[in-house]
């Protein structure tokens, strides 16, 4: 069932809305949280891909909002298209972002910087302040896709490495003004994951010397990325605020 018509569903009854939720991490998150019993509204710019994913759903309460996450109109369109459609925005992840690395400050123009930001970066507060008041009415939770490039580094890729670092610090600057008022922001910083991203950017061999790096000796796949966000977002993460979680098979703890 779909859209606003579809009604309030079973499970958790409560609506979340997921960016970047036609590809990778953010469509393995919707189908954690359509599991969950979430109502969805799910965002992206791939309209093709976003009709993809409702249909895997199949059975899930899904609204599609096909907006572009980084400009205030997208965003405020996005978390309109959410209340309209549920009454109400219990759960923000999100998940746009990304990069290409290849260029250091050296010759990164600043036309790129700004493109790199606003998608990593902007995109975060715009969405944030956009849902606000609807989660502060519903107590909700905010859950931010950060990266293990924005804790430690990558080489020649600096405005992803200070825009993913930026999601981080944005997410406990936000906990410390507006979790007071009920709504917890979280974020989790992922390592290499297998997604489209991943594979645009490195070779079958680089994403395989990439998860030697981790303890676990292999890169991470969405799913077990979205786990991660579908328990910060819920209530056995009810004491968990302004973290961020790495989700990384182990890479942390051997630098
Ligand atoms: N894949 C990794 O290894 C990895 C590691 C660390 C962090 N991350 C982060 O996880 C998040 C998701 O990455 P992914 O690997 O799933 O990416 P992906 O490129 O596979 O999917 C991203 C999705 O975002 C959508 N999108 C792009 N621009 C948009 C916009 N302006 N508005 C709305 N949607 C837009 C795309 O259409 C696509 O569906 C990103 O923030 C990325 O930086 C990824």
């Amino acid at each position: 069932m779909t859209g606003p018509e579809a009604g309030r569903g079973a499970g958790t009854g409560r609506t979340a809305l997921v960016t970047a939720a036609a590809n990778g991490i953010g469509e393995a998150t919707a189908h954690a949280f359509a599991r969950a019993g979430y109502r969805l509204v799910l965002a992206d710019i791939d309209r093709d891909g976003l009709e993809r994913v409702r249909a895997d759903l199949d059975g899930s309460e899904v609204t599609l909002a096909d907006g572009d996450c980084t400009t205030e109109a997208g965003a405020a369109a996005a978390v309109e298209q959410a209340v309209s459609a549920y009454g109400e925005l219990a759960v923000l992840v999100n998940a746009v972002g990304g990069s290409r690395p290849g260029q250091t400050v050296a010759d990164l123009t600043l036309d790129e910087w700004n493109r790199w930001v606003a998608f990593n970066l902007t995109s975060v507060f715009l969405m944030c302040r956009a849902a606000l008041p609807h989660l502060v009415a519903c107590r909700g939770a905010v859950v931010n896709v950060a990266s293990g490039a924005g804790l430690r580094g990558m080489r020649a890729n600096p405005a992803y490495v200070a825009a993913k670092a930026g999601v981080a610090a944005l997410t406990r600057a936000m906990a410390l003004d507006h979790g007071p008022r009920g709504v917890r922001f979280n974020c989790v910083a992922p390592g290499p994951v297998r997604t489209p991203l991943m594979r645009r950017n490195r070779t079958e061999a680089e994403i395989a010397a990439m998860g030697g790096v981790a303890v676990l000796g292999r890169i991470g796949e969405p799913e077990e990325i979205a786990e991660a966000i579908l328990w910060l977002a819920g209530d056995g993460a009810s004491y968990v605020m302004g973290q961020t979680v790495e989700v990384d098979g182990g890479v942390a703890s051997m630098v």
